[in-house]
């Protein structure tokens, strides 16, 4: 049986590839997406996930539209990284699709609860959804299967100040309610995802197939490989949000730690960051499982050979 799974997201170039990684993988169904703001703001989100949904001729699965501003900070959404659009280059049509009309929080508390047990979320942007629905109905915490989250830098740096990642720098409250909610999460943070890096080689390879799925992917990684070799000695580019699939597809390339992980939100420097208590210190028990390490380029050769698979099937 495949996992069900809903991804929670603010599309995003790698977000967009994280649903085609999920399409593309038998593994996992993917129930619905629910939206927030992040990368960009919560409608442009929404479209973006509903017109990639229908390139990827996916259009059945539901789209719920969610949170329009972190919980107690203000809206960050920034074209830096993703571009206007949060597409890069890539130019899709407007979606027929629409969203359903029920909010993303009060669909996720439906759907799990309607199942308890059997649904995991994975939420690849800010925490705001998340944090709303634990909040809103306490018995969400107790339904849902798992989180897998991508999100924090443990060991490593930070990407939006130098000691926090940019989804949990946006909404640094709604990651504490969630870090504290007893659910059961993996995380995936940059320790991890800064080891799977995608290359202009990699692109080509995929693009040897042509289809509009492959025509895409080389849409939306040109101006973020761009970003990257401007920004970082990387050599590629990283892939955070597809790898939390790594969790149900190749769990044999993550290296997990159980670990007490809390965020910083008293407002100084540090705001966002994410750390752990390696020597017990605290006395707490572990509130996650943690990628510290992750055989990155089998990762990438997974997802370049799942791109490939899909672009095939997938030819107007
Ligand atoms: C995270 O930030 C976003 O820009 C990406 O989509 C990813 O979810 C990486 O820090
Ligand atoms: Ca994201």
């Amino acid at each position: 049986m495949p996992h069900r799974i809903i991804i929670d997201t603010d599309p995003g170039i790698d977000d967009a590839l994280a649903f085609l990684l999920a399409l593309a993988s038998p593994e996992v169904q993917l129930e619905a997406l629910t939206t927030t703001q992040g990368n960009v703001v919560v409608e442009t989100a929404t479209r973006n996930a509903l017109s990639v949904l229908e390139l990827a001729h996916a259009s059945q699965i539901p789209v719920a539209q969610g949170s329009m501003f972190p919980l107690v900070q203000p809206l960050y959404a920034s074209a830096a990284v993703h571009g206007e659009s949060g597409l890069g280059n890539a130019v899709l049509p407007e979606p027929k699709a629409q969203a359903i009309s029920q909010h993303a929080v009060d669909f996720l508390i439906e759907k799990v609860l309607a199942e308890p047990g059997e649904i995991s979320v994975f939420p690849i942007g800010p925490l705001s959804n998340i944090a709303l629905a634990i909040r809103k109905e306490p018995r969400f915490a107790k339904a849902v299967k798992q989180l897998v989250i991508m999100g924090g830098a443990v060991r490593e740096g930070g990407n939006m100040s130098p000691l926090a990642e940019f989804n949990i720098y946006v909404d640094p409250h709604a990651a504490h309610i969630v870090f504290h909610s007893g659910i059961p999460i993996t995380l995936i943070p940059l320790d991890a995802t800064h080891k799977c890096l995608v290359t202009r080689a990699d692109v080509e390879h995929i693009n040897e197939v042509k289809s509009p799925i492959a025509r895409f992917v080389k849409d939306v990684l040109t101006p973020y490989l761009d970003f990257y070799e401007a920004n970082t000695d990387f050599g590629g580019s990283a892939l955070h949000d597809p790898l939390t699939l790594a969790t149900l597809i190749a769990p044999e390339l993550l290296t997990l730690q159980e670990l007490y992980v809390d965020v910083d939100i008293h407002g100084g420097v540090s705001m966002g960051n994410t750390f752990a208590d390696f020597y017990q210190i605290a006395r707490k028990p572990a509130n996650m499982k943690v990628a510290l390490d992750v055989q990155g380029r089998k990762f990438i050769e997974l997802f370049v050979e799942r791109m490939i698979q899909l672009s095939r099937k997938i030819q107007d």
